[in-house]
């Protein structure tokens, strides 16, 4: 018999569902086996009901699997949510309160005070808000989230700046990918040969979340990080990859050589813990002067390091450079992937030994 972890996904035929099954067909924790999605899916076979988009084969296992109505009766403790935003906020506390850990990609929950919005590498102690919600004291179930997929990218390289010479205000301009806007997403003729300079709630997505990710853990409660910031988020005709160009003001004055030398050391839990998705290296720097562009490093680090190049002076806050993420990988399913990598570790996952002990109880066993 398997000793992984069974696990579910909830969104299973979406652009990011698709993604966790490809990250999951030889993960060495979990095995996928459930998988959920609208009433229009249910009952087919997953070859069937997904309009499969990605470039490796559909896992022949996935393939052949019913796709189940998305109601916790039936489904595994461990929950992959890539559900969009309007049905999470009603299916997502059922399944926690059914007692399951839900590891969500959607932005429903991520705002409420209770619910961790974590980056593995640069806020793990969040997860201790999960023993703040009613669902955990009730059946031991709870909600995890990452971020935003614009939000992701931005925060990974904000972070060693934020640690060493503490930050002031950001500017921030993205191109975001059409995936992200799941599918079939963006039609055609809006997004061929055009800019939309418009993003439904991205720019308050990425301003509201990146204080809340670089905050603080203050008793039961973070305090956002206080920091000024403004986001112009734009969808450009491009697969996968969200750039962004960013101009910060630092609180400490840096030169160029220490802030290049804080994004390549930058290391953190992840990397410390060994996690199987963690990327040896969450940032790097490339100096080439033309460099990152989504066509050739989206797929850095398997999706999963933040690329940023062109650091230079700005003539407005200190210095502008460019960010460049894998919004599907990096920007979701890996980003929940990692979440629930380091939810195992800590012994968080139900049917995980301890893992009805309180993350209090356990402190010290991680940081
Ligand atoms: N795409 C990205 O880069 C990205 C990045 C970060 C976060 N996210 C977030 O991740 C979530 C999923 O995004 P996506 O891009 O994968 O969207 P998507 O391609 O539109 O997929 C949506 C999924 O939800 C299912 N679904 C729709 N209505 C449902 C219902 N009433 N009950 C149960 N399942 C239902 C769909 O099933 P059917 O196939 O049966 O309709 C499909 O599996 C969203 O919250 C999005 O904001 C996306």
């Amino acid at each position: 018999m398997s000793q992984k972890i069974p696990v579910g996904i909830l969104g299973a035929t979406g652009v990011v569902g698709q993604r966790f099954i490809q990250m999951l067909e030889n993960h060495p924790w979990f095995e996928v086996a459930w998988l959920a999605a609208s009433d229009r899916s249910a009952g087919q076979s997953y070859g069937e009901a997904a309009r499969w988009r990605l470039k490796t084969p559909v896992p022949e296992m996935v393939r052949r699997m019913k796709v189940s109505n998305a109601t916790p009766e039936g489904a595994p403790q461990v929950i992959f949510a890539a559900l969009d935003a309007s049905f999470a906020r009603e299916l997502e506390p059922q399944f926690a309160a059914a007692g399951c850990a839900v590891v969500s990609n959607s932005s429903a929950l991520r705002m409420q005070t209770d619910v961790p919005l974590v980056i593995p590498e640069v806020n793990a102690g969040h997860v201790a808000l999960i023993e703040r919600q009613h669902w955990r004291k009730q059946s031991g179930g709870f909600v995890v989230t990452n971020p935003n997929c614009s939000a992701i990218g931005l925060v990974l390289a904000l972070a060693p700046l934020h640690r060493s010479f503490g930050i002031e205000s950001i500017f921030v301009t993205t191109m975001q990918a059409v995936s992200g806007a799941g599918y079939p997403g963006v039609a055609s003729l809006d997004i061929l040969g055009n800019v939309i300079p418009y993003i439904a709630k991205e720019e308050e997505k990425m301003e509201e979340e990146t204080r809340k990710l670089l905050g603080s853990l203050v008793g039961d409660r973070v305090r956002p990080a206080d920091f000024s910031m403004t986001a112009h988020c734009n969808r450009v005709p491009v697969e996968d990859g969200h750039t962004e160009s960013v101009s910060v003001k630092l609180k400490r004055k840096a030169s160029a050589e220490e802030m290049i030398a804080a994004f390549n050391e930058f290391r953190s839990t992840p990397q410390e813990l060994q996690l199987p998705s963690a990327p040896e290296h969450p940032v790097v720097y490339d100096p080439a002067p033309d460099r990152p562009q989504p066509r050739f490093d989206v797929d850095r680090g398997n999706g999963m390091s933040a690329s940023v190049g062109r650091l230079r002076p700005c003539g407005v806050l200190d210095y502008k450079f460019t960010v460049l993420s894998h919004n599907t990988i990096r920007g979701a399913a890996g980003a929940a992937l990692l979440n629930a990598e380091l939810l195992k570790v800590q012994g968080l996952l139900p049917g995980a030994p301890d893992s009805r002990h309180s993350y209090a109880e356990r402190a010290g066993v991680l940081p």
